[in-house]
């Protein structure tokens, strides 16, 4: 398979407005096309974006231009012609083909223009990322993680990456993959925090952004197994100013989408004035409001006795109070992680923060202000009945120079869903993993 070698630039469709009235040689594959007799209209992709490429009747030899006519979905194409603008398009450009050359015949492909089930398509995920929408998620999801980098990497923040293999549990022992690592046990990372924690007290001001497992057994359309996490560390801030963070991080990659994004949104229909919406201040309510929320607006199911945590739809009954998102603090120590500081004015509440997104997509953010206490932290280790040698060196951070300190974490696929208003999370993800799946 070799290209035709011409005089004409290879360019990006992308980058397709710099050249009107230009040749140019554009290398891809057939995504759709339909014809009029004389006319082909040839929507080709090159992994950047879509064009129409038209090729008249009495511009070809007649086997060329039946070729063309019969070629199937995703074979692999050269086209050379001129750009044109059209304003119908959503583009705003087309192709006049001048060449048209077949490099590759595909085999009949399985994911037709028409509507396939959910499931046959994630058995084809490898194929299905060449549909516009999953495209349009893809390159979205790439905009919100250029953002959070770029987000710490502008504010003071020295990256730090956390391990993998850890020998402890942060977030609980129920949801732990573990692996034998030699002669002992090992379990996949379900957050960095802690690593983070030892972090801040070496760069002040430390993120890690990573892989993160969970062996989740329910089903919801939440939970991965394997999702992705950024969590900032910040020596000296407490819970408000842990908010404060937070607040304005979401924020900005919310107006970094709005401003690389809106062809892909427009491709997902997604309704931009309620994220045009996303700006300072957030509500900022209580656990004990929240209650009082679902009092007056849950269903009896909903009613959510003080010292459980929240679900999925109790979440979104609170959420659709608001127009942006909404911090829940304080929430009971006893539904929270051994780590979370307790609130001296009523040490039965954590001084942890939730960030529930608007639009019932659920909690995005978890975090809050840690325990700095040693003989405190020692005993809600044991209280926890976590195995304390695992977690010796965590307590030498409150031994040498303990400090006040917090930090959270978001995860990119409920963000992601959230952004592109997407009902599950496993579109929101490359290759993802859930219960019972684990290919492609
Ligand atoms: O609330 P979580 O469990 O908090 C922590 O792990 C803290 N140690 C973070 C920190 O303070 N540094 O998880 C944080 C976020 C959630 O709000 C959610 O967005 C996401 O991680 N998350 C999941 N996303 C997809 N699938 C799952 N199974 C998830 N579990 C948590
Ligand atoms: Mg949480």
């Amino acid at each position: 398979m070799s290209t035709v070698q011409c005089q004409a630039p290879r360019v990006t469709i992308r980058e397709i407005g710099n050249y009107v009235d230009q040749e140019v040689c554009l290398l891809g594959w057939l995504y759709n096309k339909r014809s009029s007799g004389k006319l082909h209209f040839l929507q080709v992709r090159d992994g950047t974006e879509t064009i129409q490429c038209v090729m008249f009747k009495g511009d070809f030899s007649e086997e060329v231009f039946k070729q063309a006519d019969t070629v199937p979905q995703e074979s692999t194409i050269q086209i050379i012609g001129t750009v044109k603008r059209d304003e119908r398009s959503p583009l705003g450009y087309e192709i006049a083909v001048k060449h048209f050359e077949l490099l590759n015949e595909a085999q009949e492909y399985p994911i037709t223009p028409k509507e396939h089930g959910t499931a046959f398509l994630m058995d084809h995920r490898h194929l299905w990322l060449r549909s516009s929408r999953q495209h349009a998620i893809m390159q979205i999801r790439s905009q919100i993680i250029q953002a959070v980098r770029n987000y710490f990497d502008q504010n003071g923040f020295t990256l730090v990456d956390a391990p993998i293999f850890t020998p402890n549990a942060c977030e609980g022992t129920t949801n732990l993959f573990e692996t034998e690592y030699f002669e002992e046990k090992a379990y996949l990372t379900q957050s960095g925090q802690l690593y983070m924690e030892a972090a801040a007290a070496a760069f002040g001001k430390a993120y890690c952004f990573g892989p993160t497992f969970r062996a989740e057994k329910s089903k919801t359309r939440r939970h991965l197994t394997e999702f992705w996490m950024v969590e900032p560390e910040v020596a000296f801030n407490n819970l408000d100013d842990n908010i404060d963070l937070a607040e304005d991080f979401v924020v900005y990659i919310v107006q970094h989408v709005l401003q690389t994004c809106r062809r892909q949104l427009d491709v997902l229909e997604r309704d931009i004035s309620k994220l045009e919406n996303i700006q300072k201040p957030f509500p900022r309510i209580t656990y004990d409001e929240a209650l009082q929320i679902l009092k007056e607006k849950g269903t009896p199911e909903q009613q959510v006795p003080w010292g459980e945590d929240f679900g999925g739809d109790e979440e979104t009954v609170i959420s659709q109070q608001f127009d942006r998102p909404v911090f829940i603090h304080r929430y009971p120590a006893q539904c929270k992680a051994f780590y979370m500081k307790a609130d001296p004015e009523n040490p039965k509440v954590a001084l942890n923060v939730d960030m529930i997104a608007p639009e019932g997509y659920g909690e995005v953010i978890g975090g809050g202000q840690r325990e700095d206490n040693l003989d405190i932290l020692t005993h809600k280790i044991q209280e926890h009945q976590l195995p304390m040698e695992a977690f010796d060196w965590y307590l030498d951070l409150r031994r040498y120079g303990t400090f006040v300190h917090s930090g959270f974490g978001l995860g990119i696929e409920r963000t992601v869903a959230w952004i592109c208003g997407l009902h599950h999370v496993r579109e929101t993800i490359p290759f993802p993993r859930l219960m019972g799946r684990l290919r492609p």
